[in-house]
């Protein structure tokens, strides 16, 4: 099995992720048939809901970040993610996922209760619920478990703990152990775990990237969301002299990454991140050729959408969620993929594992 020393493997794994085109076209054929063997030709569709952009944490890379007092906040109302919920239903997605800022208040946890009690009520067993509310106590995980929500993603962001504080140095509000310790938690609360890096963020080296594969595989994770970092202008991390070629870089090992794990775990979902889309307008079909079989069309009320900016350039800004819809069903027959339209699309590794 693969442990922190294991050195050939790690040797490999960042082949992967240092190979010119040339390489990297054949070992995309390697991985399309790896990817069509262990998850199969379908992309499966979560519709994205933005509930909130209020944040109580200050990641250094994030514009939605405490700390920047630029961003707009909202925050949807119940019967706005509803609506959503329904449109989500309507254009057959499958699944949703709710992401907000960070909170832990009464009132945020509630709410979140609220809605995954009455979208349980509507639809029952037909539309599986994903979370993205970042570091929750066990009790709050485990309600809304209880509730029905039944995956949970939540980055990692980094596997190396210097690097984590470098990105996020306020020791006050940020804390890596409570991180993983809460990964684990939703581990043993029965989730479906998702977790991710962010990619070609400063100070990152490729070993890191070895280093983030690895801990995927030893974490034994369910599901991964990682996409190229996107430097925005109201953040410490902002890099004014950020060049296309940069970002360019950063989406073609992103999909390095892609591969690289889909090769390392073939079983797993793999998010198509929308921040390799503010890079390429294909971003995401290349992603999906580079072993993902997860896209999350944002459904968020088009009022909101905007706000939502974790990094400059967002795409799907200003598309209504039907839109959507028709778009990437044209763009995903172009890399010859079927959409797992009204199916969960759970993660075959999960039910390895339990
Ligand atoms: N560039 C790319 N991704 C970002 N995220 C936050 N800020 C940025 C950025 N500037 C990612 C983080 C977070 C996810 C919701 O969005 O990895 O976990
Ligand atoms: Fe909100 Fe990072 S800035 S969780």
């Amino acid at each position: 099995m693969l442990s922190d020393n294991n050195n050939d493997i790690k040797d490999l794994l960042k082949s992967y992720l240092i190979t010119d085109e040339k390489e990297y076209i054949e070992l995309l054929s390697k991985v399309e048939k790896v990817t069509l063997d262990n998850v199969g030709d379908k992309v499966y569709f979560r519709g994205l809901i933005e509930l909130s952009n209020y944040c109580v944490k200050d990641c250094y890379y994030c514009g939605i970040r405490k700390g920047n007092t630029e961003a707009h906040r909202y925050e949807l109302s119940v019967s706005d993610v509803l609506s959503a919920i329904d449109v989500a239903y309507e254009q057959n997605y499958g699944s949703i996922v709710i992401q907000a800022g960070e909170r832990t208040d009464i009132q945020f946890v509630d709410k979140i209760s609220e809605i995954i009690i009455e979208a349980k009520s509507r639809y029952k067993d037909h539309l599986g619920i994903t979370l993205s509310l970042g570091e929750q106590s066990k009790e709050t995980l485990q309600k809304w478990f209880d509730y029905g929500a039944h995956r949970y993603l939540l980055r990692i962001e980094t596997s190396n703990r210097e690097l984590y504080y470098k990105w996020h140095p306020n020791n006050a509000l940020h804390d890596y152990d409570n991180r993983l310790s809460t990964l684990y938690s939703l581990k043993e609360i029965g989730y479906q775990v998702g977790t991710g890096v962010l990619i070609g963020a400063p100070f990152q080296s490729v070993d890191d990237l070895v280093n983030d594969l690895v801990f995927y595989k030893t974490f034994d994770i369910d599901m991964v969301g990682m996409g190229p970092f996107i430097s925005h202008p109201n953040t410490p991390l902002f890099d004014k002299k950020e060049t296309s070629d940069d970002l360019k870089h950063r989406f073609d090992l992103s999909l390095r990454m892609i591969t690289s794990l889909r090769l390392l775990m073939p079983t797993i979902n793999i998010a198509a991140a929308t921040s390799l889309q503010a890079i390429d307008p294909m971003g995401r079909e290349k992603a999906v050729r580079a072993g993902a079989n997860i896209i999350m069309p944002n459904v968020t009320p088009q009022k909101s959408r905007a706000d939502y900016q974790l990094y400059p350039n967002k795409p799907c800004i200003d598309e209504e969620a039907w839109e959507c819809k028709g778009c990437l069903e044209a763009r995903l027959s172009m890399v010859h993929r079927d959409i797992g339209f009204g199916e969960y699309g759970d993660s075959p590794h999960f039910f390895e594992r339990i």
